[in-house]
This record gives structure tokens, sequence and C-alpha cells, in this order.
């Protein structure tokens, strides 16, 4: 059964095939929040059992000035995007993996965590009473943020009595205001983002407050964003601010090793498997900096950030350049291994190349 159960009267939302859109630039998206129809809440009493969610217009929040996330951090959240085909029905990539991580997120944070199914339906649901906001296709995305907090009243440092599972849903396009041109990265020598037997590994709301101060720097010295290094070595790469980072020399790809301090991005696992079927070695391994500025090829990758060419990285008072460069074959320019698989991903993503992975579910 559904754990989906929908209140106030309905919004003008279309139902299938219908297609109305909201009134939407679609062609000048960014990466920011667009209030929609509506969201899903569902609760978890003291007993640790979610009751039946459900799907509200899309308003403010009231919380406990004692509530475990905002007196403690007691969060995680979850990234996944809904995509519209050319026949109105919607495609969604992997959900089930962002309810899998976050199940682990909530182990680790001490807090119980909605079903696979229940994720999955609250996924499912916030796209469908937002569908007007789903952007043409190739035009966008609906990004949709389930969110899992302590919600209860505490004092002491304890886990919460209550909790709270809310999801929500915004039109984006892309991440970086680069557009699809390569990013221009700087690594970060005084911050880190986490540390060995920390949260990193998990997607606690408490891992992004603590880079703003890295990024604000970094950009407004011009760089679209922040590569960290490992706390211990100060040598090894973790990941950018808002996504997961790639290596290419020769037909090897190499990314570091999910041990804990790195985010084990969807993203990242469906490139690494793109990868393997693509023919090239595939290695998730400690990758120094002096090897980075070495590649021939670097690239990022995310959910709101999806395949992202490196053009350049600066690194104390050493740049890499031309990170991006397309290779020559045979004395033809063919694409670039980042180009490849954005490719092959964005096609499964979008209907437009067979899935046989089982990655999509279509509603
Ligand atoms: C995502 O890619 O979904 C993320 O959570 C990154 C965030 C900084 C937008």
């Amino acid at each position: 059964a559904s754990s989906l159960q929908q209140v106030d009267k309905p919004l003008p939302y279309c139902a299938d095939g219908e297609g109305e859109f909201a009134n939407v630039d679609w062609d000048n998206l960014g990466f920011g929040i667009m209030p929609t129809d509506y969201m899903f809440t569902m609760r978890c009493s003291k007993d640790g059992c979610f009751e039946q969610g459900q799907l509200t217009r899309y308003g403010n929040i009231e919380l406990s000035p004692s509530a475990g996330v905002l007196n403690y951090g007691q969060g995680l959240y979850e990234g996944t995007k809904a995509y519209r085909k050319e026949d109105g029905r919607l495609l969604l990539f992997r959900p089930d993996q962002n309810a899998i991580r976050m199940k682990m997120g909530a182990d680790r944070l001490c807090m119980p965590c909605p079903s696979i199914d229940q994720f999955v339906d609250a996924v499912k649901g916030v796209a469908l009473a937002n569908k007007r906001w789903v952007p043409p296709p190739g035009k966008g995305t609906l990004y949709i943020r389930p969110l899992l907090m302590g919600s209860g009243p505490v004092l002491g440092l304890a886990p919460a009595p209550e909790y709270t599972f809310l999801t929500y849903a915004s039109p984006v396009g892309n991440y970086f205001k680069e557009g699809s041109a390569p990013l221009n990265l700087y690594i970060e020598e005084e911050f880190h983002r986490a540390s060995r037997g920390g949260a990193g590994g998990v997607k606690s709301i408490t891992n992004y407050a603590p880079v703003l101060k890295a990024i604000a720097r970094a950009k407004s010295r011009g760089f679209s964003d922040v590569l960290y290094l490992d706390s211990v070595n100060k040598r090894y790469l973790e990941e950018v601010s808002s996504c997961n980072i790639f290596i290419v020399k020769g037909n090897v790809i190499c990314t570091p090793a999910a041990n804990g301090t790195i985010l084990q991005g969807v993203t990242r696992r469906s490139v690494i498997e793109i990868a393997h079927d693509h023919g090239y070695q595939v290695e998730e391994r400690a990758i120094s900096v002096d090897e980075l500025m070495d590649a021939d090829e670097v690239f990022c990758t995310g959910t709101a950030v999806g395949v992202a060419p490196v053009g350049s990285i600066k690194y104390q008072d050493r740049s890499a350049k031309n990170l991006c460069m397309y290779r020559v074959e045979y004395k033809i320019r063919v694409e670039s291994v980042a180009q490849e698989l954005y490719s092959t991903l964005e096609g499964i993503k979008r209907g437009l190349i067979e899935d046989k992975k089982g990655w999509i579910i279509e509603i």
C-alpha cells in the first residue's frame, strides 16, 4: 500500500499527459529554490514507526526551538531528480539508492528511518504532485530533496524523541554558473571536509555548513568550487564541496575510495559502472594531489552537478590546465571521457538509451 495520503484541496496540477506547465522561464533555470505546489511530510513517533505521510501545500514548517536538528544538527538530506520524457511521463533515477544511503546515515546519527518503499513512494508522490514544475525535456530537471530530521525537543545532548521526514522539490538547471563549461577548482589546505571516524561518508547536514567559508573564499578569487584533501596526510584527494571527483590517465579512471570520509554518490557509483561497461579500467583508491596535477582529464560527479568537466586546478603555487582536453585518436578529435560517460548516463536518465540495469522508475 502506498504511504501517501493527500490532504488540502488538490491544486490544479495536471494528471498524466494533460501537460500544463507552470509559468517558468525554462530556458534560464539555475540551481535555486523555486517554490512548487506540494511537499510531503511523514512523522515518526517515539515507538520508531513512521506513520502514513501526507502531501500538503508547499510552505513553512513549525518546529520546536529545542528540536534536535536545530540544536545538535541531527539531520540528513538526499537529492534525486525527476526527468520529463517526450511523451510526458516522468522518469526517476535510482531513488532506492538514496533511500539506502539515508538508512546508513540514519544509523550513524541515531535516527529511525523510513523504509525504502516509504522513501521511494514519497519521491514518486512529490514528483507527480508537482508535475507541472518538471521542466520540458532537455531544459532541466525537477530536483527532489528528501530530509530526515530530529524534530522532537531535546536539551541535553541525546537523540531527539521524534522525527520528521520531509520531501520537497524545485525545478533546476545547471548547478554551476559555468553551465556545462569546465570548472576551475581550488585545492583547499586550511579546511577539511571530513575526518576518519566522522560523518563525511553519510549525507549529514553537518557536512555542509563547515565548507561554506572555503567555498566563499574560493569563489571570491574566481574559482568554481573547492577540492578538499584528507585531514591526516593533507595529500590525498577527498571530494569537492558539492560532488565527487574522478581523474583519467590513459585508459584508467580513478576516484578516491569511499572509506568513510567520502560521500558514496549515486552518480559516482553509476559512472563507475558505465565506465566499466565502456571498457575502462576503474580504480577506487587513494589519489595523491601530485597524481591529480598530472592527470589527462579530471571531472566531477553528483546528482546536482551531473558529470562536470574540470578545466583547471590551483594547488599552492602550481596550476594544472587543459584538464578536459579532447582526446585525439587517429588524428580525429573524439569526445572527452567525461563527455562520453555523461552522454550514456544522461541518455539512460532521459529515457533515450535503453535502461538495461533497472535504474529507471517510470511514473
Ligand atoms: C546533490 O548533488 O544532490 C547534493 O546534495 C549536493 C548539494 C550541494 C546540492
